[in-house]
């Protein structure tokens, strides 16, 4: 008797065992499948917790300035709640189709000034065949600038209705600045996409460099000295980081960014939203916004800054590329009239005729050998000149979209 219930308790331990053993395996196996989803579910909670933070400091401490809901207030603040601050351009594919359209037609409009020098050349006048072939290729850049011009004509009207459309936005300060583009007689339509390319977005407007959470915490620690000169319903914007002897700790400032990026509805900002905003970023006072990160500089790899311009969509603008030119990195002092150096006047045409046709420039496009010229300037050196004039160091002082810009405006000369 004794011995038999000894045998069912091992029997029974066993049994025991072998269950626990099995349902642990199964835990185990169920921990491991679900891992993932329980990352994400604790993150998803964490945010969640790290928002409801957010909301509540929000709540006590901004939404006396910037609004219960974020739309901001007349003259007191400016709307976080905002598809403007979040990056989404009412008009940027029209702006971005403008900008393409114009680049290409500065391509045609050179494409065809060559062919016909070529054809009225009258040392070398080519043959009757050539001539021909010529024309031939003339009319169908021709028809190619007409197409882009109609590209143009489209999305210039398709943005007009749209603006049309934010008519209250636009009162209630979208687009600061855009009165004096539009009642002025500039009736140059680059001026008009200079505007929109620097004003479409809040973060392009202020010229921040990083993203929205950088701009938005940055802001918090530091405030915006001075911007009460500019807001002349409030004292203005206040640092308010434990950093700066304010209040907040930084995990506080991080749930308040969490808080407010929470109201990003990426593409889907529909117009009810521009109209809810009572009052839109200005431009800024003074040195008030702290450096953000800094883009990295374009540097000398001319292969490395082309496939850059492909892969980041960076479309010169001629327009700001005279002012880099001329201004800010003093090329003109050179360049000019051909002060000590290549006249700027028939930069392309001399590239394209004369330099690309030399042995050791071929398969070379215009763009790539200005690209060159600019970044390492020592590498091939004009007949003529000694090396060594053109300073070296452009590469290390220009970031990709201010070399893309001064490459566009030689295209047009
Ligand atoms: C006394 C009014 C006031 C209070 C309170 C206030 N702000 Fe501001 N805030 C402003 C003003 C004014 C600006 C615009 C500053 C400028 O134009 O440079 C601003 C700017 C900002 C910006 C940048 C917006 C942009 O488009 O450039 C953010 C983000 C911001 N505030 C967040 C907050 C948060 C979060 C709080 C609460 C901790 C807060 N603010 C409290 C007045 C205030
Ligand atoms: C101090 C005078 C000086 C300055 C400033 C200068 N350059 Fe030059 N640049 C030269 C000289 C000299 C040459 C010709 C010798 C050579 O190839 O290096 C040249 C050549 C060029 C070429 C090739 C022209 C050709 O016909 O092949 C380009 C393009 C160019 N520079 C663009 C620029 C740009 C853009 C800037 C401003 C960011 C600039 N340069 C600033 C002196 C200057």
């Amino acid at each position: 008797m004794g011995r038999l219930l000894f045998i069912k308790s091992i029997e029974g331990r066993v049994m025991a065992g072998i269950t626990m053993f099995v349902g642990m395996m199964i835990l185990v196996g169920w921990v491991a499948i679900n891992e993932e989803a329980r990352m994400q579910a604790f993150v998803r909670q964490h945010t969640g917790r790290s928002i409801e933070r957010g909301a509540e400091l929000f709540a006590s401490l901004c939404s006396e300035c910037h609004g219960e809901e974020g739309y901001g207030a007349k003259d007191r603040a400016p709307g976080l709640n905002n598809p403007h601050l979040f990056g989404f351009d009412p008009v940027g594919l029209q702006t971005a189709a403008i900008t393409n359209a114009n680049r290409a037609l500065v391509r045609l409009n050179k494409d065809i000034e060559s062919l016909l020098t070529e054809l009225t050349d009258a040392e070398n006048p080519p043959s009757e065949e050539r001539q021909n072939e010529i024309l031939a290729e003339i009319e169908s850049l021709e028809a190619e600038i007409e197409e882009q011009q109609l590209i143009i004509e489209a999305a210039v009207a398709e943005r007009i209705e749209i603006l049309g459309t934010l008519n209250t936005a636009v009162e209630n300060g979208l687009f600061p600045l855009w009165d004096t583009i539009v009642d002025s007689d500039r009736t140059a339509i680059n001026e008009v996409e200079v505007f929109f390319n620097n004003n479409g977005t809040r973060l392009a407007q202020v010229g921040w460099a990083g993203d929205l959470q950088g701009y938005v915490v940055t802001t918090l620690i530091h405030g915006r000295p001075g911007s009460g000169n500019v807001w002349l319903s409030s004292e203005g914007m206040a640092p308010w980081s434990q950093l700066a002897g304010a209040q907040l700790r930084q995990d506080q400032i991080e749930d308040l960014a969490a808080y407010i990026l929470n109201w990003d509805k990426g593409a889907n900002w529909t117009r009810e939203d521009f109209g809810a905003v009572a009052q839109y970023g200005k431009p800024l006072a003074d040195g008030s916004l702290p450096t953000g990160p800094q883009p990295e500089k374009t540097g000398t790899d001319v292969s490395g800054i082309l496939s850059r311009w492909q892969a980041d969509e960076i479309v010169g603008s001629p327009e700001s590329g005279v002012l880099l030119y001329e201004a800010k990195f003093g090329c003109k002092d050179c360049h000019q009239n051909g002060a000590s150096a290549p006249d700027t006047v028939g930069t392309f045409a001399r590239i394209q005729n004369e330099r690309l046709a030399e042995a050791r420039f071929a398969g070379y496009t215009v763009e790539q050998y200005i690209v060159e010229s600019i970044v390492l300037p020592g590498d091939y050196v004009v007949d003529g000149y000694s090396s060594g004039l053109m300073p070296d160091n452009f590469g290390t002082r220009m970031i990709d979209q201010q070399l893309a810009d001064i490459v566009a405006y030689l295209m047009t000369q």
